[in-house]
């Protein structure tokens, strides 16, 4: 590799690559992704079989710990998890403060940044591996208790306390969709299709949240302040928040009679400030992998439940019409992760804002494996250089003369 340092200290030159488009700010053994193939593997397993064959708390272990695990250590690994699944009843005095309608990742982000109030142990930076993996076990256990809650309170019902009998997720949907008074089944459907989201988004090597989560990390932070700005990149419409914008483009195009040309046109008007929502990638100039896995489950998934949803319809005419569109194929823009997950997340029951936060419960195995990993090798702090455009040295001009 070459030493950038070594460079600048000799020449002076630094370089400069706004959105980092050529930029590696780390070496990692975590996930390999190759764009303009279409790869994806995590710890070297292909997306696809991973997402076929697993579960999500196991690609969970894979991850974090590099391999996948034993009979033996996957038992240990998930009543370890079931033990920490409460979260503290002070934060939920705290909790019940935030106004019903405000939006589920504000609230997620606030909430996974004060565990580490909670927690305090988590804020040495010279914890051992061992203290490190009880924060690690304590973040990933009561994660999907607090979005179960973020989920209950905007429909102002009781929350529904973890069962540790169940596994990650099925104790997940049973906090989400199950009731006090009455116990609810969860189809074994839903149960499936959930892992499968969550598989397919538990990590994608430096993408803007997940450089973020090392960049916060590499001073120190402890890992719930790490996670919770992870959260906070995460939100943005450009990144995670663009699976709640395809539901909302879908359903605006469908209100104006579904006319997807019109709406391409629209996205290829450089003087519009529309873009089609979940179309394009940073890295990807090929299928996205994920994108193509989703697809596919969203038709089974609507199918086996019966929902007819006409914004799939809307959704599959915009890809048939971009794919063929001379301004789509030049630019290389496909269907990413985002593009057809929504869909799916609506037939299983949950409403738009919660998207990005189910993205988030996919997604924080890989933020943990990252933070780990940046921990494990010592990385030095993270401080981008810049190239100065302002005025030169200029003399202080006293308030009446100015
Ligand atoms: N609709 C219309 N045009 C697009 C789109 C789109 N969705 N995406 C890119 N383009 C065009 C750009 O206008 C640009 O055209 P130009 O060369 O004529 O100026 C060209 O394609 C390259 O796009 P950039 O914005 O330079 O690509 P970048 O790598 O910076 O951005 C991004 C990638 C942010 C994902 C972009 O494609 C986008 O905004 N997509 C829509 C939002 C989205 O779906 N985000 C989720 C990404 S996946 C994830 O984060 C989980």
């Amino acid at each position: 590799a070459i030493d950038i340092s070594k460079i600048r200290a000799e020449t002076g030159f630094i370089t400069l690559d706004p959105g980092f488009k050529n930029t590696g700010a780390t070496t990692s053994a975590i996930t390999y992704l190759d764009g303009e193939e279409g790869i994806l593997r995590y710890r070297g397993y292909p997306i696809e079989e991973l997402a076929e064959k697993s579960t999500f708390l196991e690609v969970a272990y894979l991850l974090i710990y590099g391999e996948l695990p034993t009979q033996a250590e996957f038992t240990d690994f998930q009543n370890k998890v079931s033990r920490h699944t409460l979260i503290h009843e002070d934060m939920k005095k705290f909790f019940e403060g935030f106004p019903t309608k405000s939006h589920p990742m504000g609230q997620l982000s606030a909430l996974v940044g004060a565990l580490s109030a909670f927690y305090p142990e988590s804020l040495n930076p010279d914890a051992s591996e061992e203290e490190d993996n009880l924060t690690i076990i304590k973040l990933l256990a009561k994660f999907p208790t607090i979005v179960s809650w973020i989920y209950k309170k905007s429909l102002g019902h009781p929350v529904i306390y973890p069962k540790n009998k169940l596994d990650y997720v099925s104790n997940y949907l049973n906090m989400t969709f199950g009731q006090l008074t009455e116990e609810v089944e969860i189809d074994p459907i839903v149960t499936s299709a959930m892992n499968k989201l969550l598989i397919l988004h538990a990590d994608h090597e430096q993408n803007c949240s997940t450089s973020t989560v090392r960049i916060v990390g590499s001073s120190n932070a402890n890992l719930f302040t790490s996670i919770s700005a992870g959260i906070s990149a995460l939100w943005g419409p450009l990144h995670g928040g663009a699976n709640q914008a395809v539901i909302e483009m879908l359903e605006r195009i469908k209100e104006d009679g579904g006319d997807s040309e019109k709406w391409l046109a629209k996205a290829k008007d450089k003087n519009d400030p529309f873009r089609l929502m979940g179309f394009g990638h940073r890295v990807y100039k090929n299928f996205d992998p994920r994108a193509k896995i989703i697809k596919k489950a969203c038709d089974d998934i609507l199918d086996s439940l019966g929902v007819q949803d006409p914004v799939l319809n809307i959704a599959k005419k915009l890809e048939e019409t971009a794919l063929s569109d001379p301004y789509f194929v030049d630019r290389k823009l496909y269907p990413n992760v985002d593009f057809y997950s929504g869909i799916i997340y609506r037939a299983l029951g949950f409403p738009t804002d919660m998207f990005t936060v189910l993205f988030a419960l996919g997604r924080l195995p890989g933020w943990i494996a990252q933070w780990k990993e940046m921990r494990t090798n010592k990385e030095p702090i993270g401080r981008p250089r810049q190239v100065y455009t302002g005025h030169p040295k200029r003399n202080f001009v006293a308030m009446k003369d100015r």
